[in-house]
C-alpha cells in the first residue's frame, strides 16, 4: 500500500469519527464523582463512578493552608463538612456571612472534617480526600480531570494552583499526553489565565478546556477563536449550547472538542428524561463528552 492510499484511508477514518480528540468515543464524566448518589468530591463518590462506567473522574482542586491539593467544589468548608461545628471560632465573616475558607486550614485539619453526613448519615465520617488520593483510587480504572478552581484566590495567598498542579502530575507520571494510556489527564478551568499558565509556564501538553457558563455578546464563531488561543476544546454549559445551536458545529469546524456540563436528574422519576437528554446532547447537538452527576444514566448506545 503507497503512503497516498495509506493516508487517504486514515483521514476518511477520522472524517468518519463522531467525536473530536481528546475523546475516543463519546464520553461520560462523572461530575465531583458520582455525585447524585454519593457525597460530592469523597472517595466513595469516585468509586461508585468507576463502577458505573465514568471514563473521566472529575476532581475539583482547592489548596490547604499548607499547601496541598484537595477535591473539594467550593472555596471554603461549611457546605459539604462539618466546619461550622469543628472550628466554631475559625470563621470569617464575608458579606455578613461566616465562612471557613479551606486556606485558612492545614490538611490535619481538614482531617479531622466530616464529608459525608450533609448527604445522608450511611456517609457519616466520610473524609476530603487529597488530590494524590484520589489518583490513586482512579488510575488505572478512568482518566482523570481536574479543575483548577478559584486559583486567582489562592495566588493572593501565595499559593499556585497551576504549580502544584504540574507537580503532583509529574511525581505520578500523568503529566504527558498518552503517559498513561489508561489514565488519560484532561485539565480544565474556567480561568483563561490559568490555562495560559499552564501552557505557556509550565509547559503543559496536556489537552485543556476552558468552561464557559455563558458566551455574553460573543457569537459562537467569535468564541471558537477565541478560545483557541489558549484550549484545545469548549466546554460550554448546558444552557449556551441550546441557546447558540451553531456552537458545536463551529468548535468542531475549528478542530475543538466540546464538553458540555452538567446532566443532572432531579429526582429518581427523572431517569429516563435525563437519559434522554443526554441522547439527544450526543447525537442531536452533537457534543463529545458529558459532565453528569448521574453516571449511570448515561446512553451508552
Ligand atoms: O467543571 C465542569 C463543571 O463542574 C463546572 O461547574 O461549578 O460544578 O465546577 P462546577
Ligand atoms: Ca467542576
Amino acid at each position: 500500500m503507497t503512503w497516498i492510499t495509506f493516508a487517504s484511508i486514515a483521514l476518511l477514518f477520522a472524517q468518519d469519527q463522531r467525536v473530536l480528540a481528546p475523546y475516543t468515543r463519546p464520553t461520560l464524566i462523572a461530575h465531583r464523582g458520582a455525585s447524585a448518589y454519593a457525597p460530592e468530591h469523597t472517595l466513595p463518590a469516585y468509586r461508585l463512578a468507576l463502577e458505573q462506567g465514568a471514563d473521566y473522574v472529575e476532581p475539583d482542586l482547592q489548596i490547604t493552608k499548607d499547601g496541598v491539593l484537595v477535591c473539594m467544589h467550593d472555596t471554603t468548608l461549611e457546605r459539604t463538612t462539618n466546619a461550622r461545628a469543628q472550628f466554631p471560632n475559625r470563621a470569617r465573616t464575608e458579606n455578613g456571612r461566616s465562612t471557613w475558607p479551606v486556606a485558612d486550614f492545614t490538611l490535619a485539619e481538614i482531617r479531622t472534617l466530616d464529608a459525608g453526613t450533609w448527604k445522608g448519615p450511611m456517609w457519616t465520617k466520610t473524609q476530603v480526600p487529597t488530590f494524590q488520593e484520589m489518583i490513586d483510587t482512579v488510575r488505572g480504572k478512568a482518566g482523570i480531570i481536574p479543575e483548577t478552581k478559584a486559583p486567582e484566590i489562592y495566588g493572593k495567598r501565595g499559593l499556585d494552583m497551576e504549580k502544584l498542579l504540574m507537580e503532583i502530575l509529574t511525581s505520578n507520571q500523568l503529566d504527558k499526553p498518552g503517559s498513561d494510556p489508561r489514565t488519560p489527564v484532561i485539565i480544565q478551568s474556567f480561568s483563561e489565565a490559568s490555562l495560559r499558565m499552564l501552557r505557556t509556564k509550565h509547559n503543559c501538553r496536556l489537552p485543556l478546556v476552558y468552561l464557559t457558563p455563558s458566551l455574553g455578546k460573543e457569537t459562537p464563531e467569535a468564541h471558537v477563536t477565541r478560545v483557541k488561543q489558549f484550549a484545545d476544546g469548549l466546554a460550554p454549559s448546558v444552557g449556551a449550547v441550546k441557546t447558540h445551536p451553531s456552537l458545536v458545529k463551529e468548535a468542531h469546524k475549528q478542530g475543538m472538542s466540546v464538553t458540555v456540563w452538567t446532566v443532572r436528574a432531579k429526582s429518581k422519576a427523572d431517569a429516563d428524561a435525563t437519559r434522554a437528554e443526554m441522547k439527544s446532547l450526543l447525537l442531536e447537538a452533537g457534543v463529545d463528552a458529558i459532565f453528569t452527576d448521574n453516571p449511570d444514566l448515561f446512553p451508552r448506545k
